[in-house]
């Protein structure tokens, strides 16, 4: 059993909670992640480990309210616990002195890129942030991506907090400046780490993606996580879950993540049916 020590809402649809797990936090890495099974019979999700602290022995996930066991998950207290926690899973980032590093981090995907943009700059980089939401509310982090980067930048898709327009704009403006990037690491939906791939493809400026295929085990035995990456096969949960944008088959990724769709829609309703109702308060 893994104890709730904390509890935030940072936004209507994005939840942190903060978990005593001592042997995780000891080993975990920038890039890890873990699967999260709530209850007996709960499903199992993968969660990128987002904070630790090994002296305090917790560590913090950050998720958005996605389907049934995200929301499921967000209605559990402090006082609380979770059943099972396996982890840290996944390579850890590669992180050393590149010289200038762009993180890039889209929606939920910054709660992912904060450890990694920390680590990068305790590596001596200069590290440029941008991250971007749909709408200022559903931006998180802002104060903490301002500490893990030298230079942050903020979008909006409708302008209602920093610039209008997308990521990728900022991304276009630093290429074109001349600014020698020495590599560029993304998080956030497929869309937009796909438009990235091809945005620094022609450049050739060296591009790290996490990608976030369907995962059931999360150690390599399922095989639900198969992704093709320079024409072979990997598992993202062992091989990954970063990759180098320019080699991912995203098509296929793009299929193979909304195989279960009518199934996730159909759990979400039993789920609302049935439910104590505690997440929609
Ligand atoms: C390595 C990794 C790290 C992740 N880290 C985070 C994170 O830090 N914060 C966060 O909010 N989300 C993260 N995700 C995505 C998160 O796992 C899904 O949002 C969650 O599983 C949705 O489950 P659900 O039942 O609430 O929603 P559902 O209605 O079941 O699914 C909603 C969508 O979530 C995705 N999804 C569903 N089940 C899984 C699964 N078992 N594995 C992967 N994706 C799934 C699918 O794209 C699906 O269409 C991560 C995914 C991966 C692979
Ligand atoms: S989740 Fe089963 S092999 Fe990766």
């Amino acid at each position: 059993m893994y104890n709730v020590v904390r509890k935030e809402q940072l936004g209507e649809v994005v939840t942190l909670l903060e978990l005593e797990a001592p042997a995780i936090a000891a080993k975990a890495q920038a890039g890890q992640f873990v699967i999260v099974r709530l209850a007996e019979y709960s499903e199992r999700i993968p969660l990128t480990l987002s904070d630790w602290d090994a002296d305090r022995g917790t560590i913090t996930i950050i998720f958005q309210h996605a389907g049934r066991s995200t929301e499921e998950l967000a209605c559990v207290e402090v006082g609380e616990s979770i059943r099972d926690l396996a982890g840290p899973l996944g390579k850890a980032t590669e992180v050393e002195k590149f010289g200038t590093v762009v993180c890039i981090g889209g929606g939920i995907g910054v709660a992912e890129l904060r450890p990694i943009a920390k680590a990068m700059k305790a590596a001596g980089n200069k590290v440029i942030s941008i991250v971007g939401a749909r709408d200022k509310s559903l931006l998180i982090l802002e104060d903490d991506m301002r500490k893990a980067s030298c230079e942050l930048h903020i979008t909006t898709d409708n302008g209602s907090y920093g610039r209008k327009g997308f990521v990728s704009n900022v991304l276009q403006e630093i290429m074109d400046s001349g600014q020698k990037i020495d590599i560029i690491y993304a998080i956030g939906p497929v869309p937009m780490m796909r438009v990235i791939a091809d945005q620094t493809r022609p450049a050739g400026i060296k591009t790290l993606v996490c990608l976030d295929a369907i995962m059931i085990d999360g150690t390599g035995m399922c095989g639900a996580c198969r992704v093709t990456v320079d024409g072979k096969t990997k598992f993202t949960c062992v091989d990954g879950p970063d990759f180098d944008a320019h080699q991912i088959n995203w098509e296929e990724l793009v299929t193979r993540k909304k195989m279960y769709i009518p199934q996730e829609k159909e759990a979400s309703r039993h789920y609302h049916e049935g439910c104590c109702g505690r997440c929609r308060k």
